[in-house]
């Protein structure tokens, strides 16, 4: 069974509107909840790291607020413009709190 690592609260969550996380290594993780379903992705853009929790997400996807690289919030593979995946953690939301799954 995976460790776990608390990212948030759910709580604290708005639908659609990413919060940045500070990550167990002091890594910068972005949580949205979309479609009743919460995401961790990095918390920086793999283009030129501007802020993921600026980022727009609507209709299955996360959009890079500076220049609009376009990912899946499925898996993170590139969607519009994106040239490279965005790297994305498993969370489950346990107790009301959003956990980030680390291997063992
Ligand atoms: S910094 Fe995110 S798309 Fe350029």
């Amino acid at each position: 069974m995976p460790s776990t690592f608390e990212l948030c609260l759910e709580a604290e969550l708005n639908d659609d509107e990413p919060i940045e996380c500070d990550g167990p290594n002091g890594e910068l993780i972005a949580v949205v909840r979309h479609q009743g379903k919460v995401y961790a992705v990095a918390g920086e853009c793999p283009h030129q790291a501007a802020p993921m929790a600026d980022a727009e997400v609507a209709d299955g996807k996360i959009t890079c607020c500076l220049h609009f690289w376009t990912w899946s919030l499925a898996d993170g593979t590139p969607v519009e413009e994106a040239e490279e995946p965005l790297p994305m953690f498993p969370v489950v939301v346990e107790n009301g709190k959003v956990l980030l799954q680390i291997a063992d």
